[in-house]
């Protein structure tokens, strides 16, 4: 290379780097892109903390997984149950207080095995009950679905059963069984899947879709 060679490739290359560097906000690299927009958490690092500040979300732990879930009372259309649940169930069932619940049935487990106060209790209705009596926050159903349905729960835990609420990163929040699950009839109805074919786009050529 002589020497009118080298000054050539010299002024390239600082001509070059002018150019890269002209715009401020433009970055030098994809590696600096990514630290400069990602967003970071309170202890810095890589956070979905913005994607859940608007969750109301309990930490919970159950063996070796600590995460947060929904809380659920303040879903709850009748809760606090205790504001006509305040006396014995055959003393409001034949009380002035209207008919309740008329619209939830049981289709879940049969009913020799399952009714209303397999999960609630009478004497405590703010609460669930376990199937030895013990008593279940309303914010912790989870633990009543856990006492039949173990394999889900067991994955469940491990983020393998249900969704996370929000990004991958942490702090994991994860949706609770109820979240999807109704209680009262928690299995989901078949349904074909989302029909998009040739005959779609003809519909809408035709004008069909969206009036
Ligand atoms: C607006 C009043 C009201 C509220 C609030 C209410 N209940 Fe009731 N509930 C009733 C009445 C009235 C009955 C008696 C059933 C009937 O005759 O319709 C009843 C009955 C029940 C029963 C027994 C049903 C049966 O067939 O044996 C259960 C279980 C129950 N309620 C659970 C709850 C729970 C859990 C909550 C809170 C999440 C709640 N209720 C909140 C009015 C209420
Ligand atoms: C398998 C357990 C189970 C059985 C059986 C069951 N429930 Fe529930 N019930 C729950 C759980 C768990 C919740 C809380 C659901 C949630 O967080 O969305 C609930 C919620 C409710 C609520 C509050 C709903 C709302 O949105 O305010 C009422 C009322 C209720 N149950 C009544 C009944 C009645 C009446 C029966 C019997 C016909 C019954 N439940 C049977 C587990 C059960
Ligand atoms: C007392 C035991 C018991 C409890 C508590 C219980 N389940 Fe079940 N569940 C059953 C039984 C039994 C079946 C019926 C199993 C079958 O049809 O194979 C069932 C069925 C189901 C199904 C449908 C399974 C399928 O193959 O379609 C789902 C989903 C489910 N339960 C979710 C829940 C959730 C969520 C909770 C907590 C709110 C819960 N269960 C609480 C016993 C229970
Ligand atoms: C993000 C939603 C979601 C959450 C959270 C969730 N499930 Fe499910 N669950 C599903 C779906 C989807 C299926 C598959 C339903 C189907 O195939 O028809 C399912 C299936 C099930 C079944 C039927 C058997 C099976 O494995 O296919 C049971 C029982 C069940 N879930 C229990 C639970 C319990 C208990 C929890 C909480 C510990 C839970 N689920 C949390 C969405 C959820």
């Amino acid at each position: 290379m002589n020497n009118s060679t080298k000054i050539y490739l010299l002024l390239f290359l600082v001509s070059l780097t002018i150019i890269s560097c002209k715009k401020k906000d433009e970055y030098h690299s994809l590696d600096e892109r990514i630290h400069a927009e990602t967003r970071t958490g309170a202890n810095g690092g890589v956070n979905s903390e913005i994607l859940l500040s608007d969750k109301n979300l309990m930490e919970i732990t159950e063996g070796h997984h600590t995460f947060l879930i929904p809380e659920r009372k303040g879903e709850l259309t009748s809760y606090s149950c205790t504001e006509c649940h305040n006396k014995p169930l055959k003393q409001i069932a034949s009380s002035d207080i209207k008919k309740a619940h008329w619209n939830i049935k049981i289709n879940h487990a049969g009913s020799e095995v399952m009714n209303c106060a397999t999960c609630h209790n009478g004497n405590d209705m703010n609460n669930l009950v376990s199937l030895t009596g013990k008593k279940i926050d309303f914010n912790k159903s989870y633990k009543q679905c856990a006492q039949c349905h173990t394999v889900q729960f067991e994955d469940w835990k491990g983020g393998a059963h249900g969704k996370k609420l929000a990004g991958w990163a942490p702090p994991r929040a994860s949706m609770t069984c109820v979240n999807c699950h109704n209680p009262h009839e928690p299995s989901f109805d078949q349904r074909w899947p989302v029909r998009f074919n040739s005959e779609k786009v003809q519909e809408r050529k035709d004008g069909f879709e969206f009036k």
